[in-house]
């Protein structure tokens, strides 16, 4: 239970009522989010309210980002291996009637908790912004943005279970 939802795997949940305002993420749930998950291509976790309605959801899926896009900072503190372990939030969303109650965050941080926790290792959770406000929205998340790509940010996954830790 994450800010008054439960945060499960979708799995047969009614989604044709899900309204984010945009589109293509409201028909990527209705339509290709289980043929996704079914590929083992990308998960997707939903966020239920207490009739248990959609009211957000994001994917996950392993990637990784080249050594060098990472800030100096950050990068001398890992080893020299070319490729750095991360995950994916390709699509992230929630219904317009939950916006501003902080479930954009609670959603984020389940990935961060379900990264934290996975077997194989991963870093940092990386993003793919849609637009300047998604990319206010992940700063004001604690995601930073690659020099040479604006639009895609990252966050270390250390760093989100410190600030979960922080919030309680
Ligand atoms: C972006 C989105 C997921 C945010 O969800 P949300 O539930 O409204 O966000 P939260 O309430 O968790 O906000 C968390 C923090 O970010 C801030 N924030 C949220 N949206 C913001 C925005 N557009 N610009 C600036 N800050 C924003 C909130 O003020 C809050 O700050 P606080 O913790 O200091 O109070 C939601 O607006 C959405 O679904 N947008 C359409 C789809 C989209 O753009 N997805 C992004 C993936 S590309």
């Amino acid at each position: 239970m994450t800010a008054g939802f439960v945060i499960e795997p979708l799995g047969a949940h009614d989604r044709r009522g899900f309204a984010s305002g945009v589109d293509a993420l409201d028909r990527y749930l209705a339509t290709q989010a289980s043929q996704d998950v079914k590929r083992r291509v990308s998960n997707c976790f939903v966020a239920l309210d207490d009739a248990g309605l959609i009211a957000g959801y994001y994917t996950l899926a392993a990637s990784s980002v080249l050594l060098t896009e990472m800030p100096p900072e950050t990068a001398k503190r890992l080893p020299r291996y070319p490729l750095v372990p991360a995950a994916l939030i390709g699509r992230l969303a929630v219904d317009r009637r939950f916006r501003r109650k902080g479930l954009g965050r609670a959603l984020v941080m389940d990935a961060a908790v379900r990264a934290g926790g996975s077997d194989p290792a991963i870093f940092a959770l990386l993003v793919d912004a849609k637009d300047d406000a998604a990319i206010t929205f992940y700063r004001h998340n604690g995601f930073r943005s690659f020099a040479s790509k604006p639009h895609c940010l990252f966050l270390p996954v250390a760093t989100a279970l410190q600030a979960l830790q922080d919030d309680s």
